[in-house]
């Protein structure tokens, strides 16, 4: 799959561009109200308490925040965060020596948490209820268990597949937050935040056509601006302006509603070739020359959550709305 503009998920060259644009504190974290108010409270009663935080677990499809809010998490705590991703830790020893490396209230992020294996898992279960870890050393009869006892701490779990969870995992955590998909209206704050960072000025029609097409999601907002940013540094304009911003989204093949043309691509097929559907998947799949697990994870969600795909027990089937948005009227049988 190459770089869509609008992928959720992190590009390669992206990391640096990102990074620099995170927020640094809950009040600079836009939208997902609810969640920063009662963060706001468990942040205030642990330290009121002089304890670390409840164990956090966020759940949220890539690129809406949870890195971000993590790091927030532990600025706001003012202790220091430690980074690990689930698969990267393959043995208890592992998870031990960085357990231990911890300060007191530290908080440990493990971002896709959902691919932790599971004997990693089950040593993780008291770390979090007692803080301490039974290791085994040694095999056969020489094998011995030993206890270690680690400074409380902090769990960030991370995982864009809430399903995928243990559920003695899940019940350990004692703060659940799942993030929701942007409103138009906090996108667009984002993306002037974002504009003021990179120090590019923007008009208000622009942040909002940029917002109305970023998918509810922070990071294809950013990406937008950037790409639309370099149509006006060449145009040598001295502020983005709607004109260039309409069409460097033409140009980007990014439609009214966000969607580009992989969008329009497998929307096609479903419409044009197989009458609004309902159509397997795996014939999709062969249509489109994608693969099915590609199209699962990645090309289907939003257009479902969108209102223009329905999965049926029969296949996948096109809405009146989507017959509506492709111009398809009067053509449905
Ligand atoms: N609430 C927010 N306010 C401002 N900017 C945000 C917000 N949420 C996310 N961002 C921006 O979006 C970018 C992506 O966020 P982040 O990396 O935290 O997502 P993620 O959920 O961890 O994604 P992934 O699942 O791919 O790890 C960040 O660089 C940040 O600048
Ligand atoms: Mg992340």
């Amino acid at each position: 799959m190459d770089d869509r503009m609008v992928d959720q998920s992190l590009h390669d060259d992206e990391s640096n561009f990102e990074l620099s644009l995170r927020p640094t504190k809950l009040r600079q974290y836009i939208g997902q109200s609810t969640i920063k108010s009662n963060l706001e409270v468990f942040i205030k009663a642990a330290k009121m308490r002089q304890e670390p935080l409840d164990h956090v677990l966020l759940f949220g499809p890539p690129g809406l925040g949870k890195t971000t809010l993590s790091n927030i998490i532990a600025n706001e705590m003012e202790v220091n965060m430690r980074t690990i991703t689930g698969p990267s830790i393959e043995r208890p020893g592992d998870l031990a020596a960085i357990l231990s490396g911890l300060q007191p209230g530290d908080v440990l992020f493990i971002d896709e948490i959902h691919r932790l294996s599971s004997v990693v898992e089950e040593v993780l279960y008291s770390a979090m209820e007692d803080f301490f870890l039974d290791i085994v050393i040694g095999k056969g009869e020489e094998a011995r268990s030993i206890r270690i006892d680690l400074p409380p701490f902090t769990l960030i779990g991370a995982t864009t597949r809430s399903g995928s969870l243990s559920a003695p995992l899940r019940d350990r955590f004692g703060v659940h937050l799942r993030l929701e998909y942007y409103k138009e209206q906090d996108l667009k704050e984002i993306i002037l935040r974002t504009a003021e960072v990179l120090g590019t000025q923007i008009d208000d029609e622009s942040a909002s056509e940029l917002a109305k097409r970023s998918r509810g999601t922070p990071r294809v907002a950013n990406r937008l601006l950037k790409r639309v940013r370099d149509f006006q540094q060449v145009e040598d304009d001295d502020y983005i302006k709607i004109r260039t911003t309409k069409r460097s989204l033409e140009l980007l093949q990014i439609d009214d509603e966000g969607l580009d043309y992989i969008d329009h691509k497998m929307m096609n097929c479903i419409l044009k070739q197989y009458n609004g559907g309902p159509v397997g998947l795996d014939t999709i799949a062969v249509s489109i020359g994608e693969e099915r697990v590609t199209i699962e994870d990645v090309y289907e969600p939003f257009l479902i959550q969108k209102g223009f795909l329905e999965r049926t027990p029969r296949g996948r089937k096109a809405t009146a709305y989507a017959f509506e948005h492709f111009n398809m009227h009067g053509e449905r049988e």
